[in-house]
């Protein structure tokens, strides 16, 4: 039985030395010290030894036994750390490769423009309104001096919901609102979408863009007009720029001008872009009509205001030389990627 025992501990010792994994070593802990393994079946043999042989015999194998856990033990601390350290190998993070960069979307050019004129109008002292793109003939035409069958509606002709319900043809619709609910000073711009059945071209859209302004307070002039819009010109095209101012017609302001800078992309000599004039028209502006100020319950002995109603579309185009004012309803990515 010595011997056996003695053959058990040196194959178990060997085995456990050259055992390669964590998986190995708990089948040999089975295979030696396991209820059915061959220590225990030698152990069940004692019986059979004689009462001095068993005491010894008895010692030698808790000594195996004791050398064989120990060993296990010793191997299991080094397997261990060999699993965990290939484990730390494999999972390695090479943090020096060059990471994927995101793709950043950008605003629009018309809402980086729009967005570039409210701040000019507010450092003037404006305060941004908003008006309902779905308007009443009333506010739309009525209150702005454009009774029903004045002929300038033909210049707007718009959509209409309903007889009286259409979407709004110019953001002036906001100034009725404004000066129904305000009381002068007022001071606003308000930008948005406008409407007019128009066929599509590079320069025409059934949907656009303006930005109204409104001023109104006791002794408002035009020459007041004069220096806001010149102002404004210069933030926007540069203070070189020339800015002229021609005398036209609305029917809500009198009396009515259109205001045009020199063209920004030859300077003023001539060229695709302001069509050979060497100016661009970019707003429609005026002394607010007196019929417009009674109406909305402003007595036009005491105040009098100036409007203006700034073509987005048309600040935009000219700015970022944009030959067709439908790449700016289309959104091709390719085109507004452009302007990140
Ligand atoms: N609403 C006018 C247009 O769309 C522009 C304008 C606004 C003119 C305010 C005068 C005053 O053409």
């Amino acid at each position: 039985m010595e011997q056996l025992l003695e053959q058990i501990r040196k194959q178990a010792g060997e085995a456990l030395d050259s055992c390669a994994d964590l998986k190995e070593l708990d089948e040999l802990r089975i295979k030696y010290l396991g209820k059915k393994g061959e220590l225990t079946a030698i152990l069940k043999q004692m019986g059979g030894l004689s009462p001095e042989e068993r005491p010894v015999m008895g010692q030698r194998a808790n000594e195996v036994r004791a050398y064989i856990e120990e060993k296990i033990k010793s191997r299991m601390d080094e397997l261990g750390k060999k699993a965990l350290e290939m484990r730390l190998a494999q999972e390695t993070i090479d943090i020096t490769i060059p990471g994927r960069r995101q793709q950043m979307g950008g605003l629009h050019p018309l809402s980086i423009v729009t967005e570039d004129m409210i701040s000019i109008f507010q450092s003037m002292g404006f305060d941004v309104v908003d008006g309902p793109e779905i308007e009443t003939d009333y506010y739309n035409f009525e209150a702005l001096n454009l009774p029903k069958d004045h002929p300038a509606r033909d210049m707007q002709d718009t959509f209409y919901i309903a007889e009286n319900i259409l979407l709004r043809s110019q953001t002036s619709a906001a100034q009725v609102r404004v000066m129904e609910t305000r009381k002068p000073p007022i001071r606003i711009i308000c930008p948005g979408r406008v409407f007019r059945s128009d066929e599509v071209d590079a320069t025409h859209s059934p949907v656009f863009h303006q930005m109204e302004g409104l001023v109104v307070d006791r002794g408002i002039t035009m020459c007041d007009l004069k220096g806001v819009l010149e102002q404004f010109a210069h933030e926007v095209y540069g203070p070189e720029t020339q800015v002229r101012f021609r005398p036209s017609f609305f029917p809500f302001t009198e009396p009515s001008v259109e205001v045009d800078v020199s063209c920004s992309a030859c300077g003023g000599t001539g060229c695709k872009v302001c069509k050979g004039a060497g100016w661009i028209e970019i707003l429609g502006a005026g002394m607010v009509h007196p019929n417009v100020l009674r109406c909305c319950g402003i007595d036009p002995e005491v105040y009098s205001g100036f409007a203006f109603g700034i073509g987005l579309d048309r600040i935009t185009t000219t700015r970022y030389k944009i030959s067709d004012i439908r790449l700016l309803f289309e959104n091709d990515v390719r085109f507004l990627e452009q302007f990140q």
